[in-house]
């Protein structure tokens, strides 16, 4: 038996959690989203962890627009860093082992190469910073007991992302344009929480702390996951192929983001599923294949 808190339980990730509890009837959950613990008030982890133990967090709560993070630096800041130093803190005065996810965006990506553990980190844009200062706020408080998973481009048959908005622009729209110079790789969030959950059940995650990088296999543009998403579907919608230059955000976006997950296949002897296969199945789920 095992005592899970899972924070961001609205998100794309903590609502696939949510999904899969029923696989792991002996487990006692406890989810959280702002109404019960809001990251962005300092002192609250500390309240609510007081009369409340964990064996594990899955902290799948962060601040991710990624855009609006150019506002509102402190906030980004408070949630993505501040937070995560306060539960890290908390989850080594519990003994609770914290898995932590992180992001592609921490990382230099200006090597236009897969991207590894150990690459340097120099992160472009506030979301960005914030996400590496929560990783290494983690790996400072509470390092021997924390994985870091580091994801690119999640989706999810929940909550709001790429995958839907493709296809809700395709059904408005006879042509959509979307940039073709950034490459990386989808992650669908069931994966990965079925991944987390797995890690879990088999002790293989407090066996193996430290940072993984996790994603689907294979490598793609936008363009290619739109002209995909939409093929799929079988929607009429022809998608335009355009460089970033003529699609400027307030936020830099990597050009080159594709994650090497050597360390996670060899570290926890696990292969990954190959993108088209997760998004297919993500498309099944939503009952649009
Ligand atoms: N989405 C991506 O493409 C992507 C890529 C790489 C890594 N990641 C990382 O993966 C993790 C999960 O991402 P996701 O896509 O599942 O995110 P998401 O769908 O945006 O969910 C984030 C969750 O955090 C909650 N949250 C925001 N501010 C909060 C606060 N002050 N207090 C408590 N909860 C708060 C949100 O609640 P509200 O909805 O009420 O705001 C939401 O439930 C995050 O760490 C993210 O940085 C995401």
């Amino acid at each position: 038996m095992h005592r899970i808190l899972v924070t961001g339980a609205g998100g794309q990730v903590g609502q696939e959690i949510q999904a899969l509890q029923d696989r792991y009837p002996s487990w006692e959950w406890v989810f959280t989203d702002k109404d019960e613990l809001d990251l962005s008030v300092p002192g609250q982890i500390r309240t609510f962890f007081q009369n409340l133990s964990f064996d594990y967090c899955i902290h799948c709560a962060a601040y991710t627009a990624v855009d609006r993070a150019e506002s509102e630096p402190e906030l980004a800041a408070r949630i993505n860093a501040g937070a995560v130093r306060e539960l890290a803190q908390a989850c080594k005065e519990q003994g609770t082992f914290l898995i932590h996810i992180s992001s592609d965006y921490v990382y230099d990506n200006s090597l236009n190469r897969p991207l590894q553990e150990t690459d340097p980190t120099t992160p472009k844009g506030v979301y960005a910073k914030t996400k590496l200062e929560g990783d290494r706020a983690a790996l400072d408080v509470h390092g021997p007991s924390t994985l870091i998973l580091r994801a690119s481009w999640i989706y999810s048959s929940f909550g709001h992302n790429f995958v839907k908005t493709m296809l809700r622009l395709a059904a408005e729209r006879e042509e959509i344009r979307v940039v073709c110079d950034q490459i990386g790789t989808p992650t669908y969030a069931a994966d990965l929480a079925q991944t987390i959950l797995g890690l879990i059940a088999t002790g293989q995650a407090k066996a193996h702390p430290g940072v993984y990088n996790y994603a689907g296999e294979g490598v793609c543009s936008w363009y290619d996951f739109a002209q995909t998403v939409i093929g799929l579907a079988n929607l009429p919608c022809r998608v335009v192929p355009i460089p970033s230059e003529a699609y400027p955000t307030p936020a830099p976006r990597p050009f080159y983001s594709v994650l090497d997950k050597t360390r996670f296949k060899a570290g926890f002897g696990s292969s990954l599923p190959y993108w088209k296969d997760s998004l297919e199945d993500c498309l099944r789920k939503m009952e649009i294949l």
